[in-house]
């Protein structure tokens, strides 16, 4: 007899007949929304040539994506993304629109999430398509269209983080010259996860002037109220570019506000995306009680002038079943702020500082097995778990902060804000082996490590083919006992490599403890966050 529970794939599930109810009801009044402003409901095919996604900067990595192969020998892939396919629609049939043409969508996409964090592979994007309409007023149309549907599917406790991609490319633009590609591309990332420490490093090493560093090291900070943050952008910009882009921003949060939904509105000019595709304004949408973003979308003519097209678009997609999670947790929401620690040496001193900036929780006891403990006001919450959990509460907003240190962080490479380098806990990342080691010519390095993800990034750089053998503690044991030539460890004294007789044959990085924040909760939970991060911030 075969087991029949092996034969649902992991990510996916089955919709029993009351959810498909409420999917029903739930694309039912945002379809009506998408309808009533005149949008045409399409469908492009569930399957594509793999070529139409290379080469573009997407959500998602090419490596996420459900690829089959044609009878004729061609890639296709399974629907990872709605907007492109409709992109290619528009561009294969158009060489210039006469006049504006608006579509919509229900579609299911497809992408191999990763499962450590509860990722779903297929799911369903609703959305909208504006082609055809360069101005700003088609901008706020389609943002004005998402908190609609939004609103009138009952979410009320909603943020649009509105932001402008040439903000960027203005700054990038005057760079043009001094960095190369490559460059911007890893400033990009890092501005995009507001990974400051890691900004401040990579900038050091480079040959710019101060003036664009500074502007740099301000872009993950600048989001807030727009009136502030246009201001402040404003008084940062270098160039032309980076100045319409903030004056794109207010004009678009002008139209907004006079259709009356200008209270849903914030700023982030440090949104930057997915630069291949979009052009100019950007934002992505956030609900109170889910720690996932649940929709974006942006101007994206530069996606349409990349198929040969100067035709303009702008649009967004939905993440109905992030959506469907949210109104089922909608009687959870709570207002206390939860941080993650992991238990050990990392959490005494984050304790210690957050005592230091005004924080306490009496009933803490370190010798308690109890969890988790709140402040006397009721309004911080600590929760004790296992320090490589850090970031994966974070991420998914089971916790708003965490403390993780950079070592866990490279290892699971999660998608959280990394704002802080907290400056503790520091030690490094190291390759070891006995001493006296010699690497034997034309043979794999075997690599024992808690880190393989580490481990094999760093080797694959170096261009050099290793065996990775995961170990789950006292690495250093492996090459003693003959299980591997080296191991990739942390290494804080150097103690334990000196009394099992190895050494460091190589540093591969600098570790310390990093603040890490929801993506969610660094808007939803804004000024309660950033008061932490700030004070935090004063005591380096
Ligand atoms: C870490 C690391 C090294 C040791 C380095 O192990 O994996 O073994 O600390 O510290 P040192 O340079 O100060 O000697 P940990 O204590 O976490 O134990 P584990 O290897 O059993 O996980």
């Amino acid at each position: 007899m075969v087991k029949i529970s092996n034969f649902i794939p992991e990510g996916v599930e089955d919709i029993n007949s009351a959810q498909y109810g409420e999917i029903e009801k739930m694309q039912g009044i945002i379809g009506d929304v998408f309808k009533s402003l005149k949008y045409q409901q399409i469908q492009t095919p569930t399957f594509e040539y793999y070529d139409l996604f290379a080469g573009i900067d997407m959500a998602i990595d090419k490596d996420q994506m459900y690829k089959i192969i044609d009878t004729n020998g061609k890639i296709l892939v399974l629907r990872p993304d709605a907007t492109i396919p409709i992109a290619r629609m528009v561009a294969t049939n158009y060489d210039v629109l006469d006049e504006p043409q608006k579509y919509m969508y229900f579609s299911n996409v497809f992408r191999n999430s990763d499962f450590r964090a509860g990722g779903k592979r297929e799911f369903i994007q609703a959305g909208i398509e504006y082609f055809g309409d360069a101005s700003s007023s088609a901008d706020a149309e389609v943002i004005c269209t998402a908190i609609q549907a939004l609103t009138a599917c009952g979410f009320n406790q909603l943020k649009v983080e509105l932001g402008d991609a040439n903000f960027f490319n203005g700054l990038m633009d005057s760079l043009e010259d001094k960095i190369d590609k490559e460059t911007k591309n890893d400033i990009r990332i890092l501005v995009e996860s507001k990974n400051s420490p890691g900004l401040a490093s990579l900038l050091k090493t480079l040959a710019i002037e101060e003036k664009y560093k500074d502007v740099l090291l301000k872009l993950p900070f600048l989001y807030g109220p727009i009136d502030q943050m246009t201001d402040l952008a404003e008084s940062l910009s270098l160039n032309d570019m980076m100045r319409e882009s903030v004056e794109d921003v207010r004009h678009i949060y002008r139209q907004i506000e006079e259709k009356g939904l200008g209270q849903y509105i914030y700023a982030d000019m440090g949104l930057v995306n997915h630069l291949d595709y979009y052009s100019g304004m950007i934002f992505k949408i956030y609900l109170q009680n889910t720690g996932l973003i649940v929709g974006s979308g942006g101007r994206y003519d530069g996606l349409m002038r990349k198929f040969g097209k100067k035709i303009p678009a702008t649009g967004f997609g939905l993440n109905m079943d992030v959506l469907f999670e949210a109104l089922q947790s909608e009687r959870k929401q709570e207002q206390i702020l939860k941080i993650a620690l992991g238990k050990g040496r990392l959490a005494e001193i984050t304790l210690e500082k957050l005592k230091a900036i005004g924080i306490h929780f009496p009933d803490y006891d370190k010798n308690s097995r109890k969890l988790i403990f709140d402040d006397g006001e009721g309004k911080i919450r600590i929760v004790f778990v296992k320090a490589g959990d850090v970031d994966i509460y974070v991420e998914k907003g089971a916790c708003d902060l965490g403390v993780a240190g950079k070592d866990t962080l490279m290892e699971s490479n999660s998608d959280v804000y990394e704002m802080l380098d907290l400056g503790y806990g520091k030690c490094r990342f190291a390759i070891a082996a006995m001493i006296g080691f010699e690497k034997t010519a034309h043979k794999k390095i075997r690599v024992a490590t808690k880190y393989p993800n580490v481990a094999k990034n760093y080797y694959e750089k170096k261009g050099l083919p290793i065996e990775i053998i995961k170990i789950n503690g006292s690495v250093e044991l492996a090459p003693i006992m003959g299980l591997s030539d080296v191991i990739v460890d942390i290494v804080e004294t150097g103690t334990t490599l000196k009394e099992n007789g190895l050494e460091i044959i190589e540093t591969i990085e600098d570790v310390s403890a990093r603040l890490i924040v929801n993506r969610v909760s660094l808007k939803i939970k804004q000024e309660a966050v950033t008061t932490i991060i700030n004070a935090l911030r004063r005591q380096d």
